[in-house]
């Protein structure tokens, strides 16, 4: 075990499961989203089946707070890895368009990393939402992105780098796995093309429902939310 691990193709590998993970759990919350624009709800009971469900809720937070834990490690300790390797191969450091991707990525690893304690703090504690619901997420989502602007342009851009995010590691992980040719397996590069632009869209809907007024404040909500 402690030898995968040190092992290259051990972290590429725990990247690439983490990853899987962390995509089927974005596909879920996105897909739960776009409840919201059937009114609250659909949305508010799925809420509540999720906060009133914790054989359900419990495993699958610890199995995403280990598959974060992971992905980053791992994901930083490669880094240090290819840069060593970079530092003895060449004298000349030449900036290649690999290297440019790879920073890229890098610098919207950190972004994404920032987004998620934000994120955390503005619909889950409602710390940063004035007038935040407990248990509420329809309320909450009309409020926050219609009083707090900001916070809506925030979202919507970093929509763009979830998707950019998803796509970049879709297809590492496929060459890690060895899947790279594309005759073998003609359809995973789509797949992967798919899933990050659905992503992307799919998050991006209801922030732009709020601000066009498709998703409008509920009239009255259906079951007891509690002002903090
Ligand atoms: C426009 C895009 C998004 C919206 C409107 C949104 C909305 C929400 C809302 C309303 C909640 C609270 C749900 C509840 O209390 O039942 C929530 C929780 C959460 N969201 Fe998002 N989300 C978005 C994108 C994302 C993205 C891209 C990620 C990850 C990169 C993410 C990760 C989470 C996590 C980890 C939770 C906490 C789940 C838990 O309670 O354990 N969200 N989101």
């Amino acid at each position: 075990m402690a030898l995968f691990w040190a092992s290259t193709v051990g972290k590429k590998l725990v990247m690439a499961v983490t990853g899987l993970l962390m995509a089927g759990f974005l596909v879920t919350h996105m897909t739960a989203n776009l409840l919201a624009y059937l009114g609250p709800d659909e949305i508010n009971a799925y809420s509540r089946f999720l906060h009133t469900t914790p054989e359900v809720l419990w495993p699958a937070r610890l199995v995403l707070l280990a598959s974060v834990v992971l992905h980053a490690v791992s994901a930083y300790q490669l880094s240090r890895t290819s840069a060593r390797a970079r530092s003895e191969d060449y004298a000349v450091h030449r900036l290649q368009v690999a290297t440019i991707a790879s920073r890229t990525i890098r610098w919207f690893s950190v972004l994404l990393a920032l987004f998620i304690v934000i994120h955390l703090l503005h619909f889950t504690s409602g710390t940063l939402l004035p007038g935040f619901l407990e248990g509420n997420p329809y309320a909450n989502i009309v409020t926050g992105f219609q009083t707090q602007r900001g916070m809506a342009v925030f979202y919507l851009a970093m929509m763009v780098v979830v998707g950019l995010h998803v796509y970049h590691g879709a297809w590492s992980s496929i060459r890690t796995l060895g899947l790279s040719r594309p005759k073998a397996h003609p359809l995973v590069r789509p797949i992967a093309t798919i899933v990050a632009i659905a992503l992307w869209l799919g998050f991006s809907a209801v922030p732009v429902g709020v601000l066009t007024g498709a998703i409008r404040p509920a009239g009255d909500t259906t079951y007891t939310a509690h002002a903090r």
